[in-house]
């Protein structure tokens, strides 16, 4: 690592494979930030236990599928600025966690609009750490912080929109913590991406593993055209002669960010629009688009699976629980858990 590098730390939780959504949301940005900052990124496995707890199967298995997505996508953590990392294997952070929870009114999380979203969506038996990640998530940010007396550096975390709130409760833990003890954390910056939220195939807003609608960044070529051309398209139209609308069209928003070629995709629009191209052209040139697009991807996956993705994991780990436990003693010297009185 290096001192001077600005550090970034961002995670995801391990329910399933990753899809063409955390590509354009998260993903595609964090490979370019490997570049320039000291990188953390978290496989938040105990954050996926909020909502998972009675399916731990579901969470170990993508733990694997997450890493060779990671790996797949161009992230690379050969790079000595680059930290794959494991929630749960730093139990410092579920210590931070519970000491930042103290100066956290709970009313902070009740009024948390991510927060109420999805326990609206889960309805009744909500637990107890579901409705107190964002402090477990403020941990995970952090543990990472460099010491105030030593540098003001905040640290960078890209989300997408919906993580927001949290970013804004870890700075007011920030704040309240500072003035209770003494300076310990520096605040975090969200790093918002170009596309928060991608279109489901099915024209929901939102590709969600739960509604059926995604296109995985592991699904291979048939799976892959099946999806496309099951894709909703303009509902009014029903013959390839009718005039279609190509705002907000799943097919087109995907075409647009997908397919390199703008003069094919210009030109089948404005032949969408006059009624003179079918769906049928129009998802066909998606899927070589899509297709062409995952190539790479798929590539590096195949070398990947003949690696030991585990040592990444590790090795990433090791280096992180380094800095959590420094910024940990920080912590417990800061609320005078390290006893002075009695040395
Ligand atoms: N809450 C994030 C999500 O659901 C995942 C996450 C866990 C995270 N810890 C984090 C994101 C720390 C940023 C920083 O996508």
């Amino acid at each position: 690592m290096s001192e001077n590098m600005k550090r970034v730390l961002t995670g995801i939780r391990p329910t399933g494979p990753l899809h063409l959504g955390h590509y354009v949301g998260a993903l595609k940005q964090w490979v370019l930030l490997q570049d320039e900052y000291e990188c953390f990124f978290m496989i938040a496995d105990v954050q996926a236990l909020t909502t998972h707890a009675g399916n731990p199967k579901v969470i170990e298995e993508s733990v694997r599928d997450v890493l060779l997505d990671f790996l797949a996508v161009g992230l690379d953590p050969t790079k000595p600025n680059v930290h794959f990392i494991l929630q749960s294997a730093i139990p410092e952070l579920a210590e931070l966690t519970v000491y930042l929870s103290m100066v956290t009114p709970f009313t902070w999380m009740q009024s948390n609009p991510t927060i109420q979203q999805e326990s609206k969506a889960l309805g009744k038996g909500i637990s107890t750490g579901f409705m107190c990640y964002p402090v477990s998530q403020a941990a995970d940010i952090l543990f990472v912080s460099p010491d105030p007396t030593e540098s003001k550096e905040e640290i960078l975390v890209p989300v997408g929109e919906d993580q927001v709130p949290h970013l804004r409760d870890t700075n007011s833990i920030v704040s309240a913590f500072n003035r209770t003890y003494s300076p310990t954390f520096n605040e975090c910056k969200p790093l918002l991406g170009d596309y928060p939220r991608l279109v489901g195939t099915d024209g929901q807003l939102k590709m969600s593993k739960s509604l059926g609608n995604c296109i995985n960044l592991g699904d291979d070529e048939k799976t892959v055209e099946k999806m496309v051309k099951g894709m909703f398209t303009d509902p009014n139209r029903i013959h390839p002669n009718d005039p279609g609308t190509v705002e907000g069209n799943p097919v087109f928003i995907y075409h647009d960010i997908f397919n390199p070629d703008k003069k094919e995709v210009c030109d089948l629009k404005k032949r969408y629009k006059d009624g003179t191209v079918g769906d049928v052209e129009v998802k066909e040139k998606l899927n070589v688009a899509i297709q062409s697009f995952l190539k790479p991807i798929r590539e590096r996956r195949k070398h990947a699976e003949k690696m030991d993705i585990k040592k990444f994991l590790e090795d990433g780990t090791d280096f992180a629980r380094g800095l959590a436990v420094k910024t940990l003693s920080r912590t417990r010297k800061a609320m005078h858990l390290d006893y002075p009185s009695l040395k």
